[in-house]
């Protein structure tokens, strides 16, 4: 739930709010937890008045919604493939985490710059009429490619590379003042998406040594709560990529090579929906949901055209 200020409600003066931020009161949480005592005589009420501005805030504090107003609540951006879409439930969902893993060339970057296009267009074309912003970890975000992905959907190139506000990282921490950033810059700027391509590079290149791993974890913990915050606060569909390694322990039980996303369980974890996506014939790329809370595990085929992410056709028979 999202933190509610006492200066956004009108039940108390404006007076006494500052005079409660002052002593650091500044949520309704705040509020409501305080001694009574304590409340009266930082504003100079009862405390009987003081026992019912709590009851009456802790009677607002939960709101009840139902499912079907939520579902219709949750915006979507669309991939540029409806099979794709389809196994996402619809499109990338704002509010949430979505993590897209893979080996190099699987198509992790291209289904970022794509969804940093479509966010742009009209909700009828499967977009939000907003901005995206893109974090750059690798140093590979392709203006050339943006452009030529806008074109095709006809949408001013110009414009398109204007929408997309980005930002190139050297480390660590970089990446994580960049996130703390985008919080800001999504209360400014109408934004739709957030993409950090890729979520896990700099951590794997500076935490390296077995000693490190589970600072490297605490650290990448941290950094996806930043993510999973700023999608929740802002309404903005949050996209991360992953690097993918070899799992040891299928390979030496004989299970043969087989792929997993980069971070382990807590990036497992945190991820809202994981995808996993992996090479067919030529242009054509598979993605997998690997783990969701309520997403089946589907698969579904797409391809990476001249025009940017496309869905298969099939011959008619
Ligand atoms: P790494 O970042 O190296 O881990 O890989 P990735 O998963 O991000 O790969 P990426 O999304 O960059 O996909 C690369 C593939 O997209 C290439 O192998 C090409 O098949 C395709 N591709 C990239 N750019 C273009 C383009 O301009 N035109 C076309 N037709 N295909 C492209
Ligand atoms: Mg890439």
């Amino acid at each position: 739930m999202k933190e509610r200020k006492l200066s956004d409600l009108d039940l108390l003066p404006d007076e006494t709010v500052k005079k409660l931020e002052e002593k650091g009161i500044v949520t309704v949480e705040d509020f409501i937890y305080a001694d009574p005592k304590y409340l009266s005589e930082v504003t100079g009420m009862s405390e009987r008045d003081v026992e019912d501005i709590q009851e009456e805030l802790r009677n607002i504090d939960v709101e009840f919604e139902t499912l079907e107003k939520l579902e219709r609540k949750r915006r979507r951006i669309t991939t540029g493939s409806s099979a794709l879409d389809e196994i996402l439930g619809g499109g990338v969902p704002c509010g949430e985490l979505t993590e897209f893993a893979g080996p190099f060339g699987s198509g992790k970057s291209q289904i970022v710059f794509q969804l940093c296009v479509n966010v742009q267009l009209p909700e009828e074309e499967g977009g939000l009429e907003s901005k995206a912003i893109f974090i750059d970890t690798e140093g590979t975000v392709s203006p050339g490619r943006i452009k030529g992905m806008a074109e095709a959907l006809g949408l001013d190139p110009g414009e398109a590379l204007r929408n997309v506000f980005v930002t190139q990282v050297r480390s660590v921490e970089e990446q994580m003042r960049a996130a703390e950033e985008a919080h800001k810059l999504c209360e400014r700027e109408d934004i739709g998406l957030v993409v950090i391509d890729s979520l896990t590079a700099h951590f794997r290149a500076e935490y390296s040594k077995l000693g490190d791993v589970s600072e490297r974890q605490a650290r990448l913990m941290k950094h996806v709560d930043q993510l999973r915050n700023l999608a929740m606060d802002h309404d903005v569909a949050v996209v991360f990529t992953n690097q993918v390694h070899v799992d040891i322990e299928a390979a030496t039980k004989g299970k043969g090579r087989r792929y997993e996303p980069v971070g382990g369980t807590i990036v497992a974890h945190q991820a809202t929906h994981r995808i996993m996506l992996r090479r067919a014939k030529g242009e054509v790329r598979i993605a997998r949901i690997i783990d969701s809370p309520y997403l089946p595990q589907r698969e579904a085929a797409f391809r990476i055209t001249e025009e940017g992410i496309r869905d298969v056709e099939f011959p008619e028979r």
